[in-house]
C-alpha cells in the first residue's frame, strides 16, 4: 500500500499546460494549410467553457441531458464495477458535473480532472472538494489530446478513466485509436475507461443539435475567433464569419465551420493569413458511432467492452472498456 492511500480529503494543483508559443505555431500552421483549420481545444477559453455550458441546456442539444439520463438509469451498475481504492482520472473535465451525478452512487477515494481552461478548472475543483469533504481531488491543467503523464500522486491507486460527452467525437476514427491507445498506458494493464459515445441517427436531430434556433452554438464557434484574438493579439472580425453545422454522412460526422462573409486579411503577430470570399475554417468534427463501429474501434486501441449502458431512445451509450 502506498502512502496516498493514507490521505483523505487531499487537494494539490498540477499545472501542466502547454507554452502559448506552441498555441502561435499550431494555430498559424492550421490556417497555412490547403483547407484552412482550428484545433476543437482552442474552443475552450473561459468564455468557451461558459458557452459550452450553455450549449448543454439547450433544447436540441440532447447528448448532455440523454447521457445524465444514463448515469441516472444506470448508476447502481456502474458503481458495481468500480472497486475499493480507485482513482477517477476525467479526460476533459469541463464544469464536473458529471462526476457529480457518478458521486451520487460511485464511491471513489480520489478525482483527477484533467482540463486545458485553468481558471474553470481550478474554480470547479475547489468547489467539488468543498462539497466532498472525504475525496482528494487533484486537478491536473493540460492538454489531453497530447500524450502526458499522470502525476505521481496517480501512483498506487486503482485508475479508472473517465471520457464522457462524446468527447471521443472530436477525434478522427484513426486519431481516436492513437488517443486510446495513449489511454490504455496511461491507466494501465485492467485498468477500466468508463466513455461516452453519441450514436448514429437522424441527419436533422444531429444538425440542429449543432445548428440551435437560439444561436449559442454559433457563438461557441465565433468565440473561437475571439479566443485567438486575446491569446494571439489576432484582429479576426468576429462579424465578417458566418457558423455552419452540417453531417457529413459518409465520414459519419457533424462539421463545424467558420466561413468568411469576404475576401479579407487577418494579422497574427508578424503573420497574415489571407481570406477568399467564402472560404471555410474547419474548427470541429463530432463523429457518430454505431455500437459495433465504436467496439472494433475500441479493440483496435487495446481495449475490450466490458458493459454497454444505453438510453430509451438508443441515441446515446455508456461503455465501459478494459485494457488488455
Ligand atoms: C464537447 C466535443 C462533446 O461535439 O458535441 C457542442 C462540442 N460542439 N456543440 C460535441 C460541441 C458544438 C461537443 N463535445
Amino acid at each position: 500500500m502506498t502512502s496516498n492511500k493514507m490521505v483523505l480529503g487531499d487537494y494539490q494543483f498540477f499545472d501542466l499546460k502547454p507554452a502559448r508559443q506552441d498555441m502561435h505555431q499550431e494555430i498559424v500552421a492550421g490556417l497555412r494549410a490547403q483547407e484552412k483549420r482550428i484545433a476543437p481545444k482552442y474552443f475552450y477559453d473561459e468564455q468557451g467553457s461558459a458557452l459550452f455550458e450553455s450549449i448543454t441546456e439547450l433544447p436540441e442539444y440532447y447528448l448532455t441531458r440523454t447521457e445524465m439520463n444514463v448515469f441516472d438509469r444506470y448508476g447502481d451498475d456502474i458503481a458495481a464495477v468500480i472497486g475499493d481504492g480507485t482513482c477517477v482520472v476525467e479526460y476533459g473535465s469541463g464544469s464536473s458535473q458529471k462526476i457529480r451525478k457518478l458521486l451520487e452512487t460511485v464511491h471513489m477515494e480520489a478525482y483527477m480532472p484533467v482540463d486545458i481552461s485553468k481558471d474553470h478548472l481550478r474554480n470547479n475543483a475547489r468547489a467539488l472538494h468543498r462539497d466532498f469533504p472525504g475525496l482528494s481531488v487533484y486537478p491536473i491543467c493540460a492538454d489531453f489530446t497530447q500524450p502526458f503523464e499522470l502525476p505521481e500522486i496517480a501512483n498506487g491507486w486503482n485508475r479508472v478513466g473517465f471520457f464522457p460527452g462524446s468527447s471521443i467525437g472530436n477525434f478522427d476514427p484513426a486519431d481516436a485509436v492513437t488517443f486510446l491507445s495513449n489511454i490504455a498506458r496511461n491507466l494501465g494493464p485492467g485498468a477500466q475507461l468508463i466513455i461516452g459515445v453519441d450514436r448514429k441517427k437522424a441527419p436533422e436531430i444531429l444538425e440542429a443539435a449543432y445548428d440551435d434556433s437560439q444561436g449559442i452554438t454559433a457563438e461557441f464557434n465565433l468565440n473561437l475567433l475571439k479566443h485567438l484574438n486575446d491569446a494571439l493579439g489576432a484582429n479576426f472580425a468576429i462579424d465578417e464569419f458566418t457558423h455552419e453545422a452540417v453531417y457529413n454522412e459518409d465520414l459519419g460526422c457533424v462539421q463545424m465551420y467558420l466561413r468568411s462573409r469576404k475576401a479579407q486579411q487577418v494579422t497574427l503577430g508578424t503573420e497574415i493569413v489571407e481570406f477568399a470570399r467564402d472560404e471555410t475554417i474547419h474548427t470541429e468534427n463530432s463523429y457518430k458511432y454505431h455500437l459495433e463501429e465504436f467496439q472494433a474501434l475500441a479493440e483496435s486501441a487495446g481495449f475490450a467492452v466490458r458493459s454497454v449502458w444505453t438510453d430509451e431512445r438508443n441515441w446515446f451509450a455508456v461503455v465501459l472498456l478494459e485494457v488488455q
